[in-house]
């Protein structure tokens, strides 16, 4: 492999260097280029842009390959923990069992969220979404555990993971108009966060350890996908400096949106329109081809996955296993079924390499488990707070500069001013 790529430009030559990761992916670094040679690299969605060299997390998108810190994500999901994945995360190796024993302690010792806290929970109204009520309150997370940046990053690292599910269920249990649950410190991470949601003062509640497993592998599943749209926003913010608190409460809102986390909540949402307009899946097909129609098939396509999506095989077993345990007959599993076997066969999905991604068929399972709809994203963000925390930890530890990315400037050249007195539009008609 060559050290360096050659560029010509105006007549002149520009050496840049080649980087190789780990895995043999290549890179030209273009670090240097603008000084160099005044041009700057154009690439709108960050489509091919390398922002960062990172150890967390390899994925393949051809290859439908994804790791953590080298582990394959199917023995993860299979024989993990949640929490095992977010220390192997955080801190780059497998745990010890003293050092598991620590961490996991120390999580069940932070899970009470401070109850001036919860004085600005309650002035959100009672149907705001449970993602904006989150990222807000992981913000004033900043406020009460103010401490030195950089030194206090552990323990505020252990105080995020413990206070996060505690947080998520306080939404759902004000939907409902029935009183918060404090967490129970006895219950292990995933058992705790469902009694939050579920238990009842009036009577009492068992957490289905069938219910409890598949949530442990959906949070596995979600953990971490290296630079994608939520990741990149807390590295952003956290590269000017920001504390923790406020860069992954940026992560939540970008996850937020449809086309990232917010795609699960779609996905569920397509499924039961699809149910209601009499389950023709083939008319819906038709719609997500034809682009004047505004619609796209949720749960299909990704950014990097061009041939499936490792998380997707996964999960669907799992929401067959966990369907089938607790004898759930979702009439929309079977419109779900339809939709992927129409599109994996039809020319368009084909020639796009639009598969089902992760979130076509979590959702389900989420719907199986009692959770409702508009708490599927902040399930993935649950999930998906280990990935942020190691990828922030990493850019910090790095000492990575402030992320400034360049444009091309499309606007108007330079005008004079002219006084509003004297300012009229020619409208033609
Ligand atoms: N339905 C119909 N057509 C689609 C879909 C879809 N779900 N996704 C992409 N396409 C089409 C586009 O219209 C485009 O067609 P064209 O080449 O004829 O113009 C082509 O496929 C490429 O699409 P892009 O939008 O350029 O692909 P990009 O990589 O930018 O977008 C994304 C990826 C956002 C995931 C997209 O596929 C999408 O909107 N999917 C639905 C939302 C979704 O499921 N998001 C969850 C992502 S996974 C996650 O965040 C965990």
């Amino acid at each position: 492999m060559p050290d360096f790529a050659e560029l010509s430009l105006d007549g002149k030559t520009y050496q840049l260097p080649i980087v190789v990761g780990t895995e043999g992916e290549k890179a030209i670094d273009i670090n240097a280029l603008r000084d160099q040679s005044g041009y700057i690299t154009l690439d709108s969605g960050y489509k091919n842009t390398g922002a960062t060299r990172s150890a967390v997390t390899f994925l393949d998108g051809e290859l439908g390959i994804l790791r953590y810190r080298g582990y394959a994500i199917e023995d993860l999901a299979e024989k993990s923990s949640f929490l095992e994945v977010a220390y192997l995360l955080i801190y780059g190796d497998l745990p010890t069992k003293e050092e598991f024993a620590t961490f996991e302690s120390g999580i069940r010792r932070h899970t009470i969220v401070n109850e001036d806290m919860r004085k600005i929970f309650e002035g959100f109204p009672v149907n705001a979404h449970p993602m904006g009520v989150l990222s807000s309150l992981v913000c004033a997370m900043s406020a009460f555990y103010q401490g030195d940046n950089g030194k206090d990053d552990h323990l505020n690292i252990i105080r995020l993971m413990a206070k996060m599910p505690t947080m998520a269920t306080w939404s759902y249990k004000k939907s409902q108009g029935h009183p918060i649950n404090y967490p129970n410190n006895q219950l292990d991470y995933c058992t705790n966060f469902l009694n939050m949601m579920f238990a009842l003062p009036v009577e009492s509640y068992h957490v289905d350890p069938v219910v409890a497993s598949a949530l442990n592998k959906l949070l596995i599943l979600h953990a971490d996908h290296e630079q994608n749209c939520s990741t990149s926003t807390v590295r952003l913010v956290g590269s000017s400096r920001a504390n923790l608190f406020s860069s992954i409460s940026a992560g939540i809102n970008a996850l937020w949106g449809p086309l990232h986390g917010g795609a699960n909540q779609e996905v569920i949402e397509m499924l039961e329109d699809i149910k209601a307009d009499g389950g023709d899946s083939k008319k819906y097909i038709a719609m997500a081809k034809d682009k004047s129609s505004g619609f796209r098939l949720m749960g299909f396509g990704h950014r990097v996955y061009k041939n499936f999506d490792p998380r997707a095989k996964i999960i669907k077993k799992a929401a067959d296993d966990v369907l089938n345990k607790l004898g759930v007959n979702d009439p929309i599993l079977s419109i779900a079924k339809e939709l992927e076997e129409a599109a994996l066969n039809d020319e368009y999905f084909v020639a796009r390499k639009l598969y089902p991604n992760v979130d076509f068929y979590s959702g389900i399972i989420y719907r199986a488990l009692g959770i409702p709809t508009n708490m599927f994203t902040v399930m993935f963000a649950l999930g998906r707070l280990p990935g942020w925390i190691a990828q922030w930890k990493e850019m910090r530890e790095a000492k990575e500069p402030i992320g400034r990315p360049r444009q091309i400037y499309v606007g108007a050249t330079n005008r004079e001013y002219v006084a509003m007195s004297e300012r009229f539009r020619f409208v033609e008609k």
